[in-house]
């Protein structure tokens, strides 16, 4: 496999060195993976999408490594956006985040930014501002958000880790292999869903379900009763992925090239799901009481805002409920008078961070409620939380109450 790789005689040069050793390096970990998968050549992609952003989980060495590279002269030459950090970098102190944490936290967004990264702060970056299109190649890490460009947007990106899709940001470039193939993006299994689809969370058990028996394939969903109106896909890759390390996956009329009818199902045996209860069972606990509702997983978006406040409807809170979302969003609710409603039942709406990044322990909190099928399925092991799963209106009734009601 490994002579199979074809470089240009740019990408060549970069390889030995010729524009610096920051260059050098990213050129070296792009070939490396490209050999690795049995990539023929490189592709040029048009963004890169960053992970690994959180001190809590990078630490001093990932601090260290990121600095070093920087110190290289490395920058990215394509238009790049970062994930989400450990903290509200602007709210930090009133949510309580210990000031030691937010040095570091800082240090690790300079060093991003002095390596050409926007510090968008946000595993979203489809909501706020980079919108790639149809066919576009791309590079980027953060689970939910490939599998929100590749099936929901149709664009092309295998999931890239951290360092890998920072690499591809500074060359410009990845493997053309997996996703980027019009073969890798066939589908692997054939799903026949049977039962209604009703909420986001009935979304992200669905979700959970169909990742966990497909792992790293590419399903192909049939849903007979179709979905609500509001649905919001988001949710159901972000579960997929979660499960299983799903990166693409095709809607029966939903979805862009399962439209386009560029698919192929004909070889392919329906397996049927009758019922989401053993998608909400792997999720949902059985705490009575609820100190945390965290809702905005992935981001929230305005229309999110909008029913989050609507429920709330002025009622006061017991238990803390965090909206996280982007930056941006953040301030276009702001605008639409949706922070001040949140706010006055006592909601926090946070940016830059969300629950399975930040360093909850220091926080306090014990138990969690959620309408995220992939927050549920991270929280107990990243975060150490008990977990209660279920859709927004119980989650808003368990921030008024402080208990989940069966
Ligand atoms: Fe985003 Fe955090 Fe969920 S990064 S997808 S809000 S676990």
């Amino acid at each position: 496999m490994a002579d199979k790789l074809r470089l240009t005689e740019e990408e060549a040069a970069i390889l030995a060195g010729d524009q610096g050793p920051g260059l050098q390096k990213a050129m070296a970990i792009v070939v490396a993976l490209a050999k690795i998968y049995g990539a023929a050549d490189l592709v040029p992609v048009e963004s890169a999408q960053v992970s690994g952003v959180s001190y809590k989980n990078l630490g001093e060495a990932g601090l260290e490594f990121l600095q070093e590279w920087a110190a290289m002269g490395a920058r990215a030459r394509i238009p790049a956006t970062l994930n989400p950090a450990g903290a509200d970098m602007q709210a930090w102190r009133a949510l309580g985040f210990p000031e030691a944490f937010i040095e570091k936290q800082r240090a690790v967004v300079d060093a991003y930014t002095l390596l050409g990264v926007l510090p968008t702060l946000t595993c979203t970056p489809y909501q706020a501002g980079t919108q790639p299109a149809i066919g576009q190649h791309l590079a980027w890490a953060e689970s939910s958000a490939v599998s929100y460009a590749n099936s929901v947007l149709g664009a092309r990106t295998n999931r890239e880790g951290g360092p890998s899709a920072l690499a591809a940001a500074i060359v410009g470039r990845t493997a053309r292999c997996g996703l980027h193939l019009d073969e890798g993006r066939q589908p692997t299994a054939l799903f026949d869903v049977r039962c209604a689809i009703a909420s986001e969370a009935d979304l992200g058990a669905l979700g959970i379900l169909v990742g966990s028996q497909v792992r790293s394939g590419v399903p192909y969903l049939r849903v007979a009763a179709g979905l609500p109106a509001h649905a919001d896909l988001k949710t159901l890759g972000a579960a997929m992925a979660a499960s299983g390390a799903v990166g693409l996956y095709h809607l029966e009329g939903f979805t862009p090239e399962a439209r386009a009818g560029a698919i192929r199902t004909s070889a392919l045996r329906a397996s049927s799901i009758d019922s989401l209860r053993p998608g909400y069972d792997q999720l949902d606990g059985n705490a009575a009481e609820v100190d945390l509702v965290s809702v905005g997983c992935p981001h929230a978006s305005l229309a999110e805002m909008a029913a989050i406040a609507g429920a709330l409807d002025g009622r006061t809170l017991r238990a803390q409920l965090w909206v996280t979302t982007a930056r941006p969003i953040r301030d276009r609710a702001v605008d639409a008078g949706l922070v001040s409603r949140i706010e006055a039942s006592g909601g926090r709406v946070v940016a830059d961070t969300c629950l399975v990044v930040a360093p909850v322990a220091a926080l306090g909190f014990r138990s969690l409620a959620t309408n995220s099928a992939k927050m549920a399925f991270y929280a107990p092991s990243h975060s150490g939380l008990s977990v209660r799963f279920g859709p927004l209106e119980r989650c808003i009734d368990a921030a008024i109450t402080g208990r989940w009601h069966p």
